[in-house]
């Protein structure tokens, strides 16, 4: 039976604390403690932490602890990478740490060693991978391949999209990725419209090889290049598919030599370091794909050996429930001050609120606190212009992730140094806001007439005490990109454990595919719609009578 992290002693103290808290500025817990960075930071492996802005001081890191311990996150990381099936309502075993063990040794151990597959399919992929960046995988007509389309959606794109934009700085020169994840033609269409087919190669990537989205996508891109090649043949020389059923890729056409396989252990969001990550490989090359899975092993190595107080992806989950389940914060903002990683939120999004996004234990049983906030964020500078007014001046607690480099792979003079001073001011500015006080003698200043300096002022007033962590690395490199998103995965996973979830499955998306597999049949005309609930009667009448 889980236990219930809310009846811990630890929790009450937290409790307590958060009254104790909650008059208390962080202008104020500054001012109190002039080490406040120094404690209240980490760092790892060149990756900085910095967590001196939110709203805790040591009694609550203390307390914080405490309840990591209370809920047994030593236990359960153990768990993890013994290949317990700790996905109970799947009965499967949560691998993926395998998947960048880079050491010639077992993974987990003994009889459940992945490894021997694991290194197989690496194998394959670095073949695929040299092939196609020699220049010496050709097409249907015996041109070099220059574009290569993923065709998947979820977890079987967005980790490699992201990662594909994020090491743009590393990416083959003459070997162009592209994805496509959108049921909407409006994805694909103008994409192929741009393509030759005698130099395109599609990965088709779905761990299941059913889902409605990808099928679509792939079986348009196949009648597309068949319409082309004009025979079945030579479409072999365009496609490639990454599938844990490689049966159903056959059936789809492809040669069973070019499927690679992912298994039942690797969850959709968390397989970019699987085959999945193949588009992302052809692009930077194996060498740059194996340094990201040597990141990421970096950061399973910290996560395992660092005591908890030290340990960041043990801290980053701690302050989400700090702010979560205390100060009663009900999203989170990730905000990257660098556009090559203007995909992460949207990976982040998948991998937290489709892992913690529940409302019932592992057990089954109904939560007794609030589990996963809303996911969301834009990139830095743009962001300012667009949302950071609510942030600053909107009245609701949204704490933010601040995400930099200190070097930029696009050194453009006079970018890097701004864009950085942006980044360190906005959390300063969220955290320490501007009081009444310092408005008014800015107002002064400005030499404004007494009455419109009194009108002004509440205009002018930042409440502040906005929390926020900033996360700072060298640079934008295949390894540390690796520990980046390592950090994160263990983040959510520390938080499902002391929430008692099982971050593992995601049962919560079948519904909306079930009634689309209902409404479907109805808009084409074959079935009949007194079945459906009256809005999306009225919904399939309109689109009806307005476009036949
Ligand atoms: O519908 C959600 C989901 O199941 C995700 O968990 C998964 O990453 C995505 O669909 C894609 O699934 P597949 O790789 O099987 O096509």
């Amino acid at each position: 039976m889980s236990r219930d992290i809310t009846q811990t002693p630890a929790w009450s103290r937290l409790r307590d604390a958060c009254d104790r808290l909650s008059t208390t500025h962080l202008r104020e817990l500054f001012a109190n403690d002039p080490e406040r960075f120094p404690l209240f930071s980490r760092q790892t492996d060149g990756l900085l932490l910095d967590f001196s802005k939110q709203r805790l001081d040591q009694e609550v890191l203390q307390h914080l602890v405490s309840l990591a311990e209370a809920a047994d996150v030593s236990g359960w990381r153990k768990r993890l990478f013994a290949g317990d099936k700790i996905n109970v309502s799947e009965e499967r075993a949560v691998l993926h740490p395998a998947l960048r063990h880079l050491a010639d040794t077992a993974f987990p151990s003994g009889e459940l060693d992945v490894m021997p597959e694991v290194r197989k399919v690496r194998q394959q992929m670095a073949a695929i991978v040299e092939q196609l960046r020699s220049g010496n995988w050709k097409g249907y007509t015996g041109d070099t391949i220059r574009h290569v389309v993923n065709i998947g959606i979820g977890g079987s794109d967005l980790g490699p999209k992201m990662c594909t934009r994020a090491l743009s700085a590393f990416a083959h020169p003459g070997l162009h990725v592209h994805y496509v994840s959108n049921l909407d033609g409006a994805h694909l269409a103008p994409l192929l419209e741009t393509l030759d087919p005698r130099t395109t190669l599609f990965i088709i990537a779905s761990k299941t090889f059913t889902t409605q989205e990808t099928m679509i996508n792939a079986a348009s891109t196949r009648n597309w290049m068949l319409a082309h090649t004009g025979s079945e043949e030579a479409l072999a020389k365009h496609f490639i598919a990454v599938s844990a059923h490689p049966e159903r890729a056959a059936e789809f056409g492809i040669p069973p030599a070019q499927v690679l396989p992912m298994w039942d252990w690797v969850g959709g969001r968390y397989s970019l370091w699987s085959a999945v990550g193949l588009p992302l490989a052809i692009s930077i090359g194996m060498s740059g794909f194996e340094r990201l899975l040597a990141g990421a092993q970096a950061m399973d190595r910290h996560f395992c050996e660092t005591p908890l107080i030290d340990n960041l992806p043990v801290l980053l989950a701690l302050l989400g429930i700090w702010n979560t389940n205390f100060l009663g914060a009900n999203t989170s903002a990730i905000v990257p001050y660098n556009e090559s990683l203007r995909h992460l939120p949207g990976y982040l999004q998948q991998l937290e609120m489709e892992s913690n996004g529940k409302t019932v234990n592992r057990d089954g049983q109904p939560l007794t606190c609030p589990a996963n906030p809303i996911v969301w964020g834009e990139i830095g500078a743009n962001g300012q212009h667009a949302f950071f007014q609510l942030l600053h001046q909107g009245g609701w607690l949204v704490p933010c992730d601040f995400i930099a480099t200190a070097l930029s792979d696009y050194p453009l003079p006079g970018h890097q140094a701004p864009l950085l001073a942006n980044c360190f001011a906005q959390s300063a500015a969220l955290a320490f806001g501007k009081t009444e006080a310092e408005a008014r003698s800015e107002l002064e200043a400005a030499g404004l007439p007494a009455a419109q300096r009194e009108a002004l002022l509440p205009h002018k007033v930042f409440a502040g005490n906005q929390p926020s962590t900033t996360l700072l690395l060298p640079r934008l490199d295949p390894y540390h990109l690796g520990l980046l998103l390592a950090l994160y995965e263990h983040k959510v996973f520390v938080q499902g454990v002391i929430w008692g979830i099982n971050s593992f499955d995601q049962w919560g998306v079948e519904l909306g595919k079930q009634l689309a597999s209902r409404v479907l049949p109805v808009l084409n005309g074959d079935a009949d719609k007194t079945t459906l609930d009256a809005s999306t009667r009225g919904l399939i009448d309109w689109t009806q009578t307005t476009h036949g």
